[in-house]
């Protein structure tokens, strides 16, 4: 039977990435995608516990969905992913009209929930073990990985794709929920991940984006005492014939080591690009964050980045207003910006997350319009950082892997003229160029015209290669320098 599907995902890549499963899994029993909930058999939210922002969006669109429920019983709300994890009791009573909550080591379990809210009308909530619930194995073991077929139709688009090399975080930075709602870190064992990134290249996938909450941790212990980490995943997964760039987020500091920086450096598929995000430049914030390295160590690694991968670009993550931030420590915060030369920066206010250990031991002591002026200002330092950054790419020709038409390109406009497409380089860096959209999926080379604090403008200087520019195809399977000798694997 046909069934109609409504999903909505917030979130990092990890939730882009479940969402992508589970409407693969419900596909597979019939159901069809559709843009108005209202439409919709099967309502999901795949949701996110990050910041209360994000909860409250939920519950706001729950709310609307009140009525909706009363009119149309038969309609299944769910929810599902970290806030499903969190929260269960609290969403049964805020929006008791929810009939599914599903949380992130749960999501195989969906298509057998779904069964048994028809068949006996009643919700199903499925969560896993709390962190401080059970001994680490049971609460992993209660975190099933979830990892079915992947199907290119489920995708944004058919030349990339998220591939997950770890689940759940074990650094329980003070101010972060992640460690509690996705689990203790499970990697994922190399060959399984090769086998995955081999099926998405036979269906056409080009590009594909390792992803794990700190992947640059990724660490597999085979039964020998033999241990793959990520840069070994990468000189893995750069053997396979139709990948051709690989990229990965997102990292930890402390984890950023030298024999990953070298297969960056060494593996031409890897792009030069690295999120490692930084949090805060002072050193008694980042204490009392808990992210295990302080400011000095940071610019030393960042200096490390550079040396080792020449012409690498780096992008990071800051909070501000976290508890006691003064002043003078938000200044160092400035400092570092406004030195690091980071690509780009996403910035967040501070939101304390109920059961971690910050919202347990300090106060939230940064008044709301502080933590507002401070994101703005950092915000104006990252942006005149990345103008100049950008601009120094002017002049410059880049390959280009096209996504698609730009957010401005209004379809309706087609036949005016070109469209206006927009793609990333392999720095990660956004390039609008004109172009017709059947130059989606390929890659191009593009000269950077101009620049703005966001985007590189460009022109494309050849687009008569086929799918994979000449730049691609000349150093496939070779190392990019000989510093670096491929190990066996
Ligand atoms: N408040 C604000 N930002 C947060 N982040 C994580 N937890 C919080 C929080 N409680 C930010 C961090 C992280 C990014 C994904 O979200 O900067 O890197
Ligand atoms: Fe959260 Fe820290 Fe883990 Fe990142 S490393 S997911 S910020 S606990």
């Amino acid at each position: 039977m046909l069934r109609k599907l409504f999903i909505e995902t917030v979130g990092c890549q990890m939730n882009v990435l479940d969402s992508e499963l589970v409407v693969g899994s419900l596909r597979r029993l019939g159901y069809q995608i559709v843009d108005d909930p209202r439409q919709a058999d099967l309502i999901l939210y795949n949701t996110c516990s990050v910041r209360q922002h994000a909860e409250d969006k939920i519950y706001s669109a729950l709310g609307t969905l009140r009525r909706h429920k009363q009119r149309r019983p038969e309609t299944i709300i769910g929810v599902i992913g970290c806030m499903a994890q969190k929260d269960q009791e609290l969403i049964r009573r805020r929006a008791p009209h929810v009939d599914l909550i599903c949380g992130p080591g749960q999501l195989a379990r969906i298509p057998e929930l779904l069964a048994e809210i028809e068949r006996s009308g009643s919700p199903q909530i499925a969560v896993s073990l709390g962190r401080a619930e059970a001994s680490r194995h049971e609460v992993e073991d209660s975190f099933e990985s979830y990892d079915p077929l992947r199907e290119p139709s489920m995708r944004p688009n058919t030349f990339q794709a998220y591939v997950r090399t770890q689940f759940g975080c074990d650094k329980f930075c003070t101010y972060c929920i992640v460690p509690s709602v996705r689990g203790p870190e499970q990697c994922r064992h190399p060959h399984q991940i090769l086998a995955e990134v081999r099926q998405l290249a036979d269906q056409g996938c080009k590009e594909v984006t390792l992803v794990g909450q700190t992947v640059n941790s990724y660490r597999f212990e085979y039964g020998d005492g033999r241990v793959s980490r990520l840069s070994d995943l990468l000189y893995l997964l750069h053997d396979v014939p139709g990948i051709h760039r690989i990229k990965f987020v997102t990292n930890f500091p402390r984890d950023m080591t030298d024999d990953l920086l070298d297969a960056v450096a060494g593996l031409p598929k890897v792009s030069r690009y690295l999120h490692v995000p930084a949090q805060s430049g002072c050193n008694e914030v980042l204490k009392r964050m808990k992210r295990l390295y302080t400011v000095e160590f940071y610019r030393d690694m960042l200096e490390r980045c550079r040396e080792r991968v020449l012409g690498v670009a780096i992008s990071s993550d800051f909070i501000v207003g976290f508890c006691g931030e003064t002043d003078a420590s938000f200044q160092r915060t400035c400092d570092l910006v406004a030195e690091a030369g980071f690509k780009n920066s996403f910035i967040f206010k501070y939101s304390p997350r109920p059961g971690t250990k910050a919202d347990e031991l300090y106060p939230d002591d940064v008044p709301e319009d502080v933590k507002r002026r401070r994101n703005n200002d950092l915000l104006a330092i990252q942006n005149r950082v990345s103008l100049r950054e950008h601009r120094s790419w002017i002049g410059r020709t880049v390959e280009v892997l096209v996504e698609g038409p730009s957010k401005k390109f209004d379809i309706q406009s087609e036949g005016e003229g070109l469209p206006q497409l927009t793609g990333r380089t392999d720095t990660d860096h956004i390039v609008v160029l004109d172009g017709p959209l059947s130059w989606t999926g390929r890659f191009l080379q593009v000269r950077v015209v101009d620049a703005s604090a966001f985007t590189l403008f460009g022109e494309v200087c050849e687009a008569d290669s086929d799918s994979v520019s000449p730049c691609v195809g000349e150093t496939e399977g070779k190392v990019r320098s000989n510093r670096i000798p491929l190990p066996l694997v």
